[in-house]
């Protein structure tokens, strides 16, 4: 088993790819999310310590009885939960040639090739955005770590070790921003949730307000991180203002682009992104909107020496003898990790074997999904938008009837009910925002197999499990 033959090498790969054949054959027929308990999980898994070793087809039985049936299945055209990618074969190819090679993207002397194919797809990426020649990149774990190098590169501008910096994020902002906040030691509480409009925008008022307020009581502004479709409703800031308004008191402008910024591919959504070039850096997700599997993150900077004053750290067992410039890279100067997956390949066996027509055409599909399935809630007399669709994603409740007269907690109550029998009826999977401290069903397509008759299930879905008796009453 740990070197096996060609023959067995040869089945093995025959029983996977049958196996795929299947599984995305049948993805539509599956139930989309199984209700079951850990103790259910635990009695297919032996628990044994394994001493000796169990033959391919066995743990292919497991992985094909227990794991599966068992797990969400994420590249189901309903699946409208989170922010999920479906995953691609293409990449799951790539995923496959990462781990046979299983280069080490530490530095280019360590993977030459597989260094170049970063370098290369984040220049795509780069050109994408429209980002300034000279800006580099790097694929990361996703968007949290993104984040987290973009404030870091921030911070790096401003020499200043007072605890009194201070970051500007709208009320909307992804957690991770606060946690990034809070590992690199600027403090949790000094990031400043900036208020949104009724679209969920940041407000430019109260950033300046908040801006001006900070500097009179003596606290060091550094950096603005503005959203490239917020996690909740899509919302996606105005971009040059920001710019401006970051310009003018000297902040770093971090982008957080990790659900949205691909749409830019999109003809339809193109100018909500104008001004998203001239961020400093910004986050991206290639895991999400580009439906390539976890995980493959990404962040791009204009100006690849802060990365580098921000992360480089020469210690003696890795230091380089004998390089030129372009061979001398050193991955680990521009980010926090060292050992490195091989995530450029499956970003590059994408775009280039499916094209960005194509990608930019399902990006638009998944708008036009969004967009019919908040027609048909404004034409509905038993369910009601909670916030206007700006991208792929959307909020909206379910308002029967016999609800119609009952208090905004009566309703909730009830839509959180809905929620979770929805989930475990799995032909549809939603999950939930909060807005304005109203309980909201949220969905989200970003899946190139979704299809506008799949947006009509979802609500026949939510009317059949909402008649049924134990969600309509509180228990
Ligand atoms: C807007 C936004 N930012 C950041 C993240 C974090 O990304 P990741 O889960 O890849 O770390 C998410 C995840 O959904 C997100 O939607």
């Amino acid at each position: 088993m740990l070197e096996p033959s060609a023959d067995e090498i040869r089945a093995w790969s025959n029983s996977v790819t049958q196996f795929m054949i299947d599984y995305l054959g049948g993805l539509r027929d599956r139930p989309l999310y199984r209700h079951t308990s850990s103790r259910e999980i635990r009695d297919g898994l032996d628990p044994a310590l394994p001493a000796k070793g169990t033959d391919f087809d066995a743990l292919l039985k497991v992985f094909r009885d227990t794991i599966v049936p068992f797990s969400r299945q994420n590249a189901h055209p309903r699946m409208f939960g989170y922010v999920q990618s479906p995953g691609t074969p293409i990449a799951a190819f790539a995923d496959l040639f990462a781990s046979i090679l299983n280069a080490n993207l530490t530095i280019w002397r360590s993977a030459p090739a597989p260094v170049e194919l970063e370098r290369l797809t984040i220049d795509w990426i780069r050109q994408i955005l429209g980002f300034n020649a000279g800006a580099g990149g790097l694929f990361v774990s996703g968007g949290s770590m993104a984040n987290l190098i973009g404030i870091a590169m921030a911070r790096q501008t401003k020499n200043d070790s007072s605890g009194r910096l201070r970051i500007y994020a709208s009320s909307e902002g992804h957690f991770s921003v606060a946690k990034a906040a809070a590992l690199l030691g600027i403090g949790r509480e000094n990031v400043r949730n900036v208020a949104v409009d009724e679209r969920f925008r940041i407000r430019l008022d109260d950033l300046v307000a908040k801006i001006t307020a900070d500097l009179e009581a003596g606290y060091v502004p550094f950096c603005v991180v503005a959203n490239a479709g917020t996690v909740n409703t899509g919302a996606v800031d105005p971009l040059r203002e920001i710019r401006e308004i970051a310009d003018r008191f000297q902040l770093w402008m971090h982008v957080d682009g990790s659900y949205g910024a691909f749409a830019v591919l999109a003809e339809a959504a193109r100018k909500l992104f104008a001004g998203m070039e001239q961020a400093d850096s910004i986050a991206l997700d290639p895991h999400k909107w580009l439906y390539l599997p976890v995980d493959v993150g990404c962040v791009i900077y204009r100006n690849p020496e802060i990365a580098r004053a921000a992360f480089a750290y020469e210690a003696e067992y890795t230091r380089m003898f004998g390089e030129e410039a372009d061979e001398a890279f050193v991955c680990w100067d521009y980010g926090p990790e060292l050992s490195r997956r091989f995530r450029a390949l499956k970003v590059w066996m994408l775009l280039k074997g499916v094209g960005l027509d194509s990608l930019g055409a399902a990006i638009e599909s998944n708008l036009a999904c969004a967009g019919y399935l908040e027609s048909m809630v404004r034409a509905s007399d038993d369910f009601e938008m909670v916030a206007p669709v700006q991208l792929s994603i959307f909020c909206f409740r379910h308002v029967p009837v016999q609800l119609r007269n009952q208090s905004p907690k009566a309703i909730d109550g009830f839509n959180e009910r809905l929620l979770v029998a929805v989930q475990r009826d799995g032909s549809s999977y939603l999950s939930n925002a909060t807005l304005s401290g109203r309980f909201a069903l949220r969905g989200c397509v970003l899946n190139y197999r979704t299809t506008l008759r799949d947006m009509e299930i979802l609500l026949d879905d939510l009317r059949r499990v909402g008649r049924k008796e134990d969600v309509r009453s509180q228990k």
